[in-house]
């Protein structure tokens, strides 16, 4: 957390943006018992994803992106160089809302391709890690003084109306994050910011694509250990905010792909028989030796398997790129006129 980090209008205004805070780490607290209890109890034990991203963990997720072997980010960083400015013109917009917005770097990508069209006009991140978001939007303030800057920090699944209006907007969900969504959690998720947006209104979607296989088990289980520290981080942020007594040493990282399902899995797998206490939750939970918990899935795609969802979700789709490697999908969809199907 940023010191003094509650919004401060006075102090927000002073600096360029706003902010609103939907979801802070109280309310996702009380909202996390519930998803927590549920999640440890079921065969296999299962947690959220958005639970990685605490400050170390976003600090993790960076180093991660920077990796040899996690081409995901230097790919999509390729197709945006390339295409940004064909984005901007083919949206049309004057403000980007981007979804998981973290600390990111292809986000000036997009916003300096709409200020060269002088159509920039305003940017709305969204994120759950609130000191993260508060970064991405003061940067963004000092970088772009014309524009209109403000931060959502809030939950997908619960937040996303939150989202404020504005004329001509593309809505960005970037880096691969649809991947950590299952099909049927997919469909509800797109057909939501389908019905968020204007008709009209466009959708940008960054979507990892099938590949060998162990190039995709690398990208996951990097030789420096990285992406094992940024697993067992998770059980460091459930320790603190649920006060729980999780040993992050006693698990392993394990990544593995699912073919038939078409995606990665995370798992930390518990390398003795031990028993974890959540006080928040008043639950023991016990692990027999070997016993895994899957704490990601990470969806990969065939570049039509993409349009057919965005067109199912109700977007029309208007061009779709790949990096040189045919590594990695953007695919940019208008919101169909009508009620999505
Ligand atoms: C941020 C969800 C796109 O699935 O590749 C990176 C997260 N997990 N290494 C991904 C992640 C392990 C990442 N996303």
């Amino acid at each position: 957390m940023v010191p003094g980090s509650r919004p401060d209008p006075a102090a927000a205004s002073a600096s360029g943006y706003e902010v609103t805070v939907c979801t802070d780490e109280a309310a996702q607290d009380r909202a996390l018992t519930a998803e927590l209890a549920a999640g440890l109890q079921s065969v296999p034990k299962d947690l959220p994803p958005k639970l990685f991203y605490d400050d170390e963990g976003s600090r993790l997720f960076g180093e991660i992106t920077r990796l040899e072997e996690y081409y995901l980010t230097r790919s999509e960083h390729e197709i945006l160089t390339r295409a940004a400015p064909e984005i901007v013109a083919l949206s049309g917009a004057g403000t980007l809302v981007e979804l998981g917005s973290g600390l990111s770097q292809k986000t000036r990508l997009l916003l300096d391709a709409l200020a060269a069209a002088e159509a920039l006009e305003g940017f709305v991140p969204f994120d759950v890690n609130e000191s993260a978001l508060r970064a991405t939007a003061s940067a963004a303030a000092a970088a772009y003084p014309g524009a209109s800057v403000h931060g959502v920090v809030g939950e997908f699944g619960s937040d996303l109306p939150s989202i404020p209006r504005a004329p001509r907007r593309l809505v960005a969900l970037l880096g691969g994050t649809i991947g950590n969504f299952s099909g049927p959690e997919r469909q509800k998720f797109l057909a939501e910011i389908a019905g968020l947006c204007e008709p009209g209104e466009t959708f940008l979607l960054g979507a990892d694509l099938v590949k060998d296989r162990d190039r995709l088990l690398a990208a996951y289980d990097d030789p420096h250990g990285v992406t094992a520290a940024f697993n067992r981080n998770i059980l460091r942020v459930i320790n603190r905010r649920l006060e729980a007594d999780f040993d992050p040493k006693k698990f392993a990282h394990v990544a593995t792909y699912d073919d038939e399902m078409q995606w990665i899995e995370m798992w930390l797998r518990s390398e003795e028989a031990q028993e974890v206490y959540l006080r928040r939750l008043a639950l023991s939970v016990s692990f027999a030796p070997g016993e895994a918990v899957r704490t990601e899935i990470s969806a990969k795609f065939h570049p039509a398997q993409v349009s057919d969802e965005l067109t199912a979700a109700g977007f029309s789709v208007l061009a779709q790129w790949l990096d040189g490697a045919g590594d990695f999908s953007l695919t940019l969809a208008r919101r169909a006129d009508g009620s999505p199907s």
